[in-house]
C-alpha cells in the first residue's frame, strides 16, 4: 500500500516536472521491481493489443540505455523456442540490466548489460508465451507467418506509446529460433515500408546469435560437435555422419531413415545423457529438484560454474511467479490460468515452419544494404557454429560477395574474444569464445562488445595492443 502511494505520487511528480518523459506512456512506467538495486535508468512494461477482437495482446519489457538514452538506438531482442521467454530469456538472464539473485526474490546489476550500448526492446512473442496471451484460444495455434504478422502491429503500435522512437536507428536482434523470428520480421517491416507513402521503419542491422537457419543443416551439426567434442564415440560420430541423411528432417517425424542411422542417434544423444547442459558443453549443471526446494525454504541456491550461476533459470522462474513482481511489471492483467514459465505450454506452434529454409531471406535483407550479423557461442551443441559457418559462407558465395575481413582472431581485453570474417562488407560471421547458445549469459563481457560493435557499425577489432613478446 505504502509502495503503491510512493509510486503514484512519482509518477505525478515526473509528470509534473515532465523529466523527459514526454513520449513516454506513464502508465507503463515500473518504478521499482521488488529486491532491484538502484538505478538511474528507466524501465517500462506493459501490454500492446494486436488484435482488439480476438482480445490478443503481446507483452513488452523496455529498458533505456544506461547513459544518453536519447542519442541512443533502439535494439529489439526475441528469444526462441519456439514459445519462450525474451522476457525471461535475453532481459534477466543474458543481456539485460538486471540478473535474479540466488535468493530468487531479488535481482542484482548486469554491468555488461547491452543497455549500455542501446535502449533495448524485449517482447513476448507469440501471444502464448510468457505474459501475452489471447481471449481466443485457437490463437494458440500459430506459426511463423502469423508471428511476424503480430510483431509488425506490435511495433506500430508500440511506437504510438513511444513516438520519440519512430525515427531512431532500429536494430533487430535474437538467438535460436529468433534465427526465423528475426530475418521474417525485417522482411515484413521492409515490405511495410515499400508500400508505406509515410512513416518507414529505420532498420539499420540484424544480428541473430546461434540460430536456426536450416533444420537439415544446422541438426547434423549438433552431432558433429558431439564427435569433435568427445562426447560420442568415433564408431557413433562416423556412423551418423556416413549414415544419416538429414536432408528430409523435420521436427515432427525428425528421421525418417534407416534403422542404423536411427540406432546410432539413439545412441548418441543417451551417450551425451541429461548430465550435460547441451547449450553450453562446459559449464556444469544445475539439481532443479534440489535447488526447487531450497527457493521455498529461503535459502541462497546459487551454484557456480566458471564464474556463472547456473542455477539461474530456477531462480527467475521463482521470481517471475511472485506477485509482487507480476504487479510491479504490470503483468498477467487477466489473471492467466497458469504459471510463468520460461518455455510455453499453451502454444501449438507449427512443427513444420522450423524447415523454412531463412537463408533466402538473409539475402533479401542483406540485398537492402542492412548489415546482418550471424554470431555464434561457441561451447554450444543445440545450433553448434559449425553449421551456421557454413551456411554463412555459402550464403555469401550465392550473393557473390568477396571476402572483405579475413577469418581471424578478434580481440577483447588483450584475449581472444572468438573468431570472426565478413563478407561484401555486409555480412558478417563472428564466434563468441567460451560462450553458450545464450552468448551474453556465460561470456557477458564479449557479447558485449560484440553488440557495441555491431550497433555502432564498427568491425571486430582483429589486434590487441598488449603484445606477446612483452
Ligand atoms: C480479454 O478478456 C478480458 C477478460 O474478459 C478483458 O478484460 C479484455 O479486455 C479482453 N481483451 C484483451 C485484449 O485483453
Ligand atoms: C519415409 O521414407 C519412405 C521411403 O523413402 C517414404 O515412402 C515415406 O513416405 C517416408 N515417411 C515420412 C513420414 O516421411
Ligand atoms: C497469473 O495470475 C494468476 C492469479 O494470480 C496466477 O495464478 C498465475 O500463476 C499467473 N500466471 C502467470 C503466467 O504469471
Ligand atoms: C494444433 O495445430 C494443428 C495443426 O496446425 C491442429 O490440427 C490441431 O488441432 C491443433 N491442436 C490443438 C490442441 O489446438
Ligand atoms: C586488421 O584489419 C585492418 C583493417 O581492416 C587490416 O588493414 C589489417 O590488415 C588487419 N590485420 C590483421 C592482423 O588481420
Amino acid at each position: 500500500m505504502g509502495n503503491c502511494w510512493f509510486s503514484w505520487v512519482l509518477v505525478v511528480l515526473l509528470v509534473l516536472l515532465g523529466v523527459s518523459v514526454k513520449g513516454y506512456p506513464v502508465e507503463d512506467l515500473v518504478v521499482k521491481l521488488p529486491g532491484q538495486p538502484k538505478v538511474e535508468f528507466r524501465q517500462y512494461a506493459g501490454y500492446v493489443d494486436v488484435d482488439v477482437k480476438a482480445g490478443r495482446s503481446l507483452f513488452y519489457y523496455f529498458v533505456e540505455a544506461e547513459s544518453q538514452p536519447d542519442k541512443k538506438p533502439l535494439a529489439l531482442w526475441l528469444n526462441g523456442g519456439p514459445g519462450c521467454s525474451s522476457i525471461g530469456g535475453g532481459a534477466f538472464t543474458e543481456l539485460g540490466p538486471f540478473y535474479p539473485k540466488g535468493d530468487g526474490r531479488s535481482l542484482r546489476k548486469n554491468s555488461m548489460s547491452w543497455s549500455r550500448a542501446s535502449n533495448l526492446l524485449f517482447v513476448e512473442s507469440p501471444a502464448g508465451v510468457g505474459w501475452s496471451y489471447s481471449n481466443t484460444s485457437s490463437d494458440y495455434t500459430c506459426g511463423d507467418a502469423s508471428t511476424a504478422k503480430d510483431m509488425l502491429v506490435f511495433m506500430l503500435k508500440w511506437y504510438e506509446k513511444f513516438p520519440d522512437f519512430k525515427s531512431r536507428e532500429l536494430f533487430l536482434t535474437g538467438e535460436s529460433y529468433a534465427g526465423h523470428y528475426i530475418p521474417q520480421l525485417a522482411i515484413a517491416l521492409l515490405d511495410y515500408n515499400a508500400h508505406s507513402t509515410g512513416f518507414k521503419f529505420n532498420i539499420k542491422g540484424v544480428a541473430i546469435g546461434n540460430p536456426l537457419l536450416r533444420l537439415d543443416r544446422d541438426v547434423p551439426a549438433t552431432y558433429e560437435f558431439f564427435w569433435s567434442h568427445g562426447m560420442i564415440s568415433d564408431e557413433v560420430g562416423l556412423t551418423i555422419m556416413n549414415k544419416c541423411d538429414f536432408d528430409d528432417y523435420v521436427f515432427a517425424s525428425p528421421h525418417n531413415q534407416t534403422d542404423t542411422c536411427n540406432n546410432a542417434i539413439n545412441e548418441a544423444n543417451n551417450i551425451v545423457g541429461a548430465y550435460i547442459n547441451n547449450y553450453d558443453v562446459i559449464l556444469d549443471i544445475c539439481y532443479p529438484s534440489i535447488v526447487e526446494q531450497e527457493l521455498r525454504l529461503r535459502k541462497v541456491v546459487t551454484s557456480i560454474s566458471v564464474g556463472i550461476d547456473v542455477c539461474m533459470s530456477i531462480e527467475r522462474r521463482f521470481y517471475f511467479n511472485l506477485p509482487e513482481v507480476q504487479n510491479a511489471l504490470h503483468a498477467n492483467r487477466t489473471k492467466l490460468p497458469y504459471s510463468w514459465s520460461m518455455c510455453s505450454g499453451v502454444l501449438n506452434y507449427s512443427d513444420t515452419d522450423g524447415n523454412i529454409n531463412i537463408l533466402p531471406l538473409l539475402k533479401r535483407i542483406i540485398q537492402n544494404r542492412i548489415p546482418v550479423w550471424v554470431f555464434s557461442g561457441d561451447q554450444d551443441s543445440v545450433v553448434p557454429l559449425l553449421g551456421s559457418r557454413t551456411l554463412v559462407r555459402e550464403l555469401a558465395h550465392d550473393l557473390k560477395f568477396k571476402v572483405t575481413v579475413p577469418y581471424g582472431a578478434w580481440f577483447h581485453k588483450g584475449q581472444v574474444g572468438g573468431w570472426a570474417t565478413e563478407y561484401g562488407n555486409l555480412l558478417t560471421f563472428a564466434t563468441v569464445r567460451g560462450a553458450a547458445h545464450m552468448v551474453p549469459y556465460a561470456q557477458p563481457s564479449r557479447a558485449l562488445h560484440l553488440f557495441s560493435s555491431f550497433v555502432r557499425g564498427r568491425r571486430l577489432p582483429n589486434t590487441t595492443r598488449i603484445s606477446i613478446d612483452g
